[in-house]
């Protein structure tokens, strides 16, 4: 794995987010300007640092994306932990 699943993703926005809006700001700002520091996942230690997205998505279609990440994302805490068990064990 090189990047943490977007379902997976999902389930820290929803952890660290109750608004939606703050939720798609964040989504919008970092995929264009991601740092360690911005980072909620705190997944930066096992993959990295996400490359910036600028010149890849246009604004538009970005706005486009994060809603719809935002609108049909979704992973239950057991889910995620599972998961996290099972990479670890990967690893
Ligand atoms: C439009 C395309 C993309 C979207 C919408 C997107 C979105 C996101 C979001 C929302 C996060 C979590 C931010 C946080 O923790 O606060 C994330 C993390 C991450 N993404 Fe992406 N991403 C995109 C493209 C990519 C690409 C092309 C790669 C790699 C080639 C990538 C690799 C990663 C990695 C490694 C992380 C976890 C480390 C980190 O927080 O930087 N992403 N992404």
């Amino acid at each position: 794995m090189i990047a943490p699943g977007a379902r997976g993703v999902m389930f820290h926005m929803n952890e660290a987010f109750t608004d939606k809006n703050q939720m798609k700001d964040h989504i919008v700002d970092f995929v264009m300007n991601p740092t360690k520091d911005k980072a909620v996942c705190k997944s930066t230690k096992r993959f990295g640092l996400m490359p910036s997205q600028k010149g890849a998505i246009s604004e538009k279609e970005l706005d486009t994306v994060a809603d719809w990440m935002i609108a049909n994302l979704s992973m239950s805490k057991s889910e995620h932990d599972a998961n996290q068990k099972k990479h670890q064990k990967n690893r």
